[in-house]
């Protein structure tokens, strides 16, 4: 059933209280899922960066950004869709005083499908977007997948449609302009899709 407009399916108290794995000991705090109770389309990053960590929210960080140019682009209004994360907790390295993303490992991944699953049966999305390889498998459940494949074909997984696109960080990440304006164009294109599964789903 979807969660009511004002209760969110995983609260932020619930995420600082989990100690399902230790992410939570570095991390400022647990960030939860953001968006309406009734969103058609999720989208499912990796974990928060630093900027998420420190705020609270998903995606209001570098890749955020990059992430609403995609959606604005696609004709996605950000406030329809809810986005998450697969791990709720920022998982990083000191060097010296900057904090540098470290990917979860697939046992903080298992540790945080609990959160990211009751997400799932709350908001109860027709499409869901996995924004890269570690959302995809933790959105499957799978230790691995082949994000190429997911980008071409749509997965149905428990009664929903799951595709999958390069995750904006990745984009951001390309050293040329030219790789880095086609990995954009490559997730404007799947955000695309995403909307035209969603009102075929929905119709
Ligand atoms: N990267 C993610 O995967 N999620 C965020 O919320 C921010 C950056």
């Amino acid at each position: 059933m979807p969660a009511p407009a004002n209760k969110p399916p995983v609260s932020r108290a619930q995420l600082n209280a989990c100690r399902r794995c230790t992410l939570w000991r570095d991390a400022t705090q647990g960030v939860p899922g953001e968006g309406p109770g009734g969103a058609r389309i999720m989208l499912v990053g990796e974990q928060p960066g630093s900027q998420e960590d420190l705020q609270g929210a998903p995606f209001v960080g570098p890749a955020g950004h990059l992430l609403d140019e995609a959606l604005h682009k696609a004709g996605i209004d950000r406030n329809t869709v809810y986005m998450t994360n697969a791990v709720k907790h920022f998982k990083f390295e000191l060097r010296g005083k900057r904090r540098l993303h470290k990917t979860p490992s697939q046992l903080e991944m298992e540790a945080c499908g609990y959160w990211l699953e009751r997400e799932i049966q709350r908001i109860d999305p027709l499409v869901i977007v996995a924004l890269g390889a570690t959302a995809a498998r933790s959105v499957l459940g799978r230790k691995s997948v082949t994000l190429s494949a997911m980008m071409d074909e749509p997965v149905e997984h428990d009664g929903r449609l799951v595709l999958a696109t390069y995750h904006p960080s990745f984009a951001l990440r390309q050293t040329s302009e030219e790789a880095r304006a086609a990995t954009f164009e490559r997730i404007v294109a799947s955000l695309r899709r995403a909307a035209r599964l969603e009102r075929k789903r929905g119709a």
